[in-house]
């Protein structure tokens, strides 16, 4: 039996664990608020708030309903624009509603509840109460008729009144009417509620590993609902990103918002927030993991190319035995990885860049959020400025797998730092692909691609050279 809090309302059901969250809220609970327009993950009108305890603090992260299975929330508060209701007869609006209301930021108003939901996450989460982070919070949200301006005023409006609090969330929202105050109870809930009940057991033959489904119930939503699944996003002893040493080792079913939000992942890398925010969006990032980038193992998994660029290395286990590989090692042909059937990505480590290294993503795609790349490269070079010591360079979208570019790593190492070295390792990397011709562009457009993102490496990681020919494919002018 599946339980967990839907507003304010326990829930217990027996439905397949595999059904999706947001057909039990529409169809069995007749919550009509949270909307369908894609159920791909991309328009964000069934996003609801997902809150659980996490060191003892509740937290909430929006999600997309449509790609949620019943099985990841389990023990988990869910709220939906229903919940957010000060009065059940919603007539008397909160202030996202009426921020909305206000500045005329709803028309034919079906992308409107998944905006408000957003906007609560917004208000819950322990993140600055800028401008910026309100807006960053709508970001998987898309809306048809307002042109944006009106929403953007509303989100305005919601970061200046959260800007005044300066104690506790929750107390902050539920004394002063911005939230119901059924949400000052629910870590009380939540915490007998996960006492009672046990998590849920995979059977010892489970065929299908689920991380936060955004792939999986894209591709296969309905043979997902009745699958024998192993809820690996649901359990607490595969969560976390730890320090050993010079090691960060993160667990199976760490998501993208939880490598963004980890101190140790942001001392290593500055910039990791700004690259990360260029992946999917808010929603998708909250339930996307790193493992499942991982196994996916699309040629453009931009989480696979950046961590083939830092060597990570992944732990399989099929419940008993456990082996390591590096993760360049674990893609065979497109698609085919070095994994068996019964084998799950337990662990994921990698050896934090110390301050000689320097690390660079470069990503293009059609749109900046929720869209996959047309090519994408990470880099990770040790250097005192002069000399080379070791390169690591990745490239996705060129090739049937997500490639590690042994040859012009190898070929960098020991090399000066100069503009003739990056022009022939340009070249060289042009040697170790084979892109194709697709919808995401043709053949010679990604080699264009490729040799433009790896000059942009070396133009952001060495700003005090001057370098002038880079990024230009042999045989063309400058212009
Ligand atoms: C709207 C949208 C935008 C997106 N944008 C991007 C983007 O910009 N860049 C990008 O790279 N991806 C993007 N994606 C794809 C997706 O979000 C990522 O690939 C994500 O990291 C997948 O993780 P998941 O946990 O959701 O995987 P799931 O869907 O749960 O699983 C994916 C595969 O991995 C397997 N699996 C999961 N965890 C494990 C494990 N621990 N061990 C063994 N097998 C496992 C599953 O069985 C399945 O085969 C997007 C998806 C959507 C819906
Ligand atoms: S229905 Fe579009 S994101 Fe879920
Ligand atoms: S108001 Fe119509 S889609 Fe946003």
């Amino acid at each position: 039996m599946i339980r967990f809090i839907l507003n304010d309302k326990e829930i217990s059901t027996h439905l397949p664990a595999g059904e999706l969250l947001l057909d039990l809220i529409r169809y069995r609970k007749h919550l009509m608020g949270t909307k369908i327009g894609c159920r791909e993950g991309d328009c964000g009108a069934c996003t609801v708030l997902i809150g659980e305890i996490i060191d003892n603090r509740l937290r909430y992260r929006s999600a997309t309903s449509c790609l949620t299975a019943l099985g990841n929330v389990y023990g988990k508060h869910i709220v939906t624009v229903e919940g957010l209701n000060l009065e059940v007869s919603g007539k008397k609006l909160n202030p996202v509603q009426q921020a909305m209301y206000y500045e005329g930021a709803t028309q034919c108003g079906f992308c409107t509840p998944g905006f408000i939901v957003s906007l609560a996450g917004f208000c819950l989460s322990e993140d600055e109460k800028s401008y910026e982070n309100a807006i960053a919070s709508i970001d998987g949200n898309i809306c048809r008729c307002t042109g944006y301006k009106s929403i953007q005023r509303a989100a305005k409006s919601i970061a200046e009144l959260m800007q005044k609090n300066k104690g506790d969330i929750i107390e902050y929202v539920t004394s002063n009417s911005i939230l119901p105050k059924y949400f000052a109870d629910i870590k009380n809930r939540l915490l007998e509620l996960n006492f009672k009940t046990n998590g849920i057991e995979a059977s010892t033959n489970s065929k299908k590993y689920l991380g936060g489904g955004t792939d999986l119930y894209v591709l296969q939503h309905e043979k997902m609902v009745h699958a024998d699944i192993d809820f690996l996003f649901n359990k607490n002893n595969l969560n976390g990103i730890t320090k050993e040493g010079n090691k960060c080792i993160m667990g199976a079913s760490v998501t993208v918002t939880d490598l963004m939000e980890s101190k140790i992942i942001r001392d290593a890398f500055p910039d990791f927030r700004k690259i990360t925010k260029l992946v999917s969006s808010t929603p998708i990032r909250n339930i996307a993991t790193i493992a499942g980038n991982f196994v996916n193992a699309s040629p453009i998994g931009d989480f696979t190319i950046l961590f083939l660029a830092l060597d990570a290395h992944i732990i399989l286990s099929d419940g008993v035995t456990k082996r390591e590989l590096a993760l360049k090692h674990f893609y065979k042909g497109y698609k085919q990885l070095d994994k068996r059937e019964n084998e799950f990505i337990e662990q994921i480590w990698f050896e934090l860049p110390d301050k000689k290294e320097l690390f660079n993503f470069e990503k293009v795609s059609k749109r900046t959020h929720l869209d996959i790349a047309s090519v994408n490269t990470a880099i990770s070079i040790k250097t005192d400025g002069k000399i080379i010591e070791r390169a690591s360079i990745s490239a996705g979208g060129v090739g049937p797998v997500p490639l590690f570019l042994a040859k012009t790593s190898s070929f960098l190492e020991n090399k000066k730092v100069n503009e003739d070295i990056f022009n022939e390792a340009i070249e060289i990397a042009q040697s170790e692909i084979s892109p194709i011709s697709d919808a995401r562009g043709s053949e010679d457009y990604k080699r264009l691609l490729l040799t433009q993102l790896i000059s942009a490496h070396f133009i952001i990681l060495f700003p005090k050279l001057k370098l002038e020919t880079l990024c230009l494919p042999k045989g063309r002018a400058q212009n």
